[in-house]
């Protein structure tokens, strides 16, 4: 028997749990550091035109496939394109299961560090003690990277068995609004500490003699990263939206949230960094470091009601990476359902489960078991694919960032700008619910031309010019 797909309960609740899936460890984690990376300013007008241009029509293409065809991506891109589509899907599909294995990782990282600082904030930060040497000893410490991974994982499949509606719905219309306080708490807060002045002017003072070429395609291709775009999640949720929803207005909305969560967190971060003397010389030797090494320390020293603070922040990261992971399970998923006849639950677990394989490579590969922290590709391949790096954690951002996003993108940019008839695409976004300033023809040319050849510079520059955006 066929059973019934699931749909989101209402047009607001799509918006949700899409923004959710967008805004995540992309916004909290990765944006402030490559904004802090590549010196603020010009890189960050930079990569909001690359929101606007690439990403935003890359966003808009997802949702119409999905919207038209009520199928996830496999089957939408079969439908909507042609047959031979549908392995661009397939590789939407293996690239969430990538992403997810080690994404899990990262986001129960937020679980012991909540638990560290709720410890701190009753009991007193000790004095002299190092964040450095504590992150070094978590991540080689195999059981609770096990654990804590483990207890993520099931987070997120909790969410995904319950499906579209009581399960993912439920959980964004929940966790986004919480999400919007906390990070507007900790904006006040930031904004009145002594170094916001410095930050805001690093933020958005551009100055373009800073501005590198390769800073210009890790803008690009963290837009990608940022917005959910190129791996299949946007036309699996919008594969569960009703035909009255307007997929332009949907997109825009989307688009604005997510940016604007990322500058909020780039400003609180930055105002906390910009207060301490020397912290800007400090931070910046990884990615990991600024989010787990210099800000624990600093709710303790610096941030006013930093012992309100710190907990929170770390609650607030938690909540952003399960509506991201719960909507990569769901691309995995939903293949299971619709292309292989699978029953919810069932589909659920068995991706789940899959999923956590790979999830327990990643969690022991950050020094905890030598043979799988240095576990790699050997040889041209592994170089090219992997950038040579050790470690299902290391190889799969690598492989992630630098291939399977921009070439998934690139993809559904050719799909729907070539392959689907200029009427298939105006009647999906050019349907009476389009907001006025929306004009097709500029959307259209904007896939066509210009969104692809921005992604294909991303992949010229990872195979010929050893660019490493991960
Ligand atoms: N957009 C998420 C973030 O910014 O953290 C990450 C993400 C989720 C990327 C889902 C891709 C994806 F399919």
């Amino acid at each position: 028997m066929q059973q019934q797909r699931g749909t989101w309960s209402s047009n607001l609740g799509f918006i949700f749990a899409a923004t959710g899936s967008a805004i995540g460890l992309g916004n909290l984690w990765k944006f402030p550091f490559i904004t802090w990376e590549n010196q603020g300013g010009a890189f960050v007008l930079v990569y909001l035109i690359c929101i606007a241009a690439v990403g935003l029509p890359i966003m808009m293409a997802e949702l119409l496939i999905g919207r038209k065809t009520q199928k996830s991506s496999v089957g939408a891109l079969k439908d909507a394109v042609g047959p031979l589509w549908r392995y661009v899907g397939a590789w939407g599909v293996l690239g969430a299961f990538i992403l997810l294995s080690y994404y899990t990782v990262i986001a129960g990282w937020s679980l012991f560090y909540f638990a560290k600082t709720v410890g701190w904030s009753l009991n007193g930060f000790p004095p002299g003690f190092s964040t450095g040497a504590l992150f070094g000893d978590f991540v080689a410490d195999g059981a609770l990277q096990l654990g804590l991974s483990a207890a993520f994982s099931l987070a997120t499949v909790s969410v995904v068995y319950f499906g579209v509606k009581q399960g993912i719905e439920r959980i964004a219309r929940l966790l986004l609004p919480v999400l919007f306080v906390l990070l507007l708490l900790m904006l006040f807060s930031a904004l009145g500490m002594k170094g916001s002045g410095e930050a805001l002017a690093f933020i958005f003072r551009p100055n373009f003699a800073e501005l590198e070429p390769a800073s210009i395609l890790e803008a690009l291709g963290h837009s990608f990263f940022t917005l959910s775009v190129g791996m299949g999640v946007m036309i699996t949720y919008g594969s569960y939206i009703d035909r009255t929803q307007s997929v332009v207005k949907a997109s825009a909305v989307i688009v604005m949230l997510d940016t604007l969560i990322a500058l909020v967190a780039t400003v609180i971060m930055f105002s906390v960094i910009f207060s301490v003397e020397g912290m800007a010389q400090e931070v910046g030797a990884s990615t990991v470091g600024m989010l787990f090494i210099s800000l624990p320390e600093l709710f303790y020293s610096e941030v006013p009601f930093g012992a309100l603070l710190g907990p929170l922040f770390y609650v607030l990261i938690a909540l952003a990476a399960l509506t991201s992971t719960m909507s990569m399970l769901e691309v995995v998923t939903a293949y299971l359902i619709d292309e292989r006849g699978f029953e919810r639950r069932r589909a659920t677990l068995t991706c789940g489960g899959g999923v956590f394989v790979f999830t327990i490579l990643a969690a022991l590969s950050l020094g905890a078991v030598p043979v799988v922290t240095q576990m790699e590709i050997p040889g041209a391949m592994g170089r090219l694919l992997f950038g040579g790096k050790a470690g299902w954690f290391s190889m799969a951002d690598h492989f992630i960032s630098n291939w399977m996003l921009p070439t998934g993108g690139l993809a559904i940019t050719i799909a729907v700008g070539w392959f689907m008839t200029r009427e298939a695409t105006e009647a999906e976004l050019v349907d009476g619910a389009e907001p006025e300033w929306f004009r097709f023809g500029m959307w259209r040319f904007f896939i066509r031309y210009l969104a692809p050849a921005a992604v294909a510079s991303i992949i010229i520059a990872v195979m010929f010019f050893g660019v490493d955006f991960s």
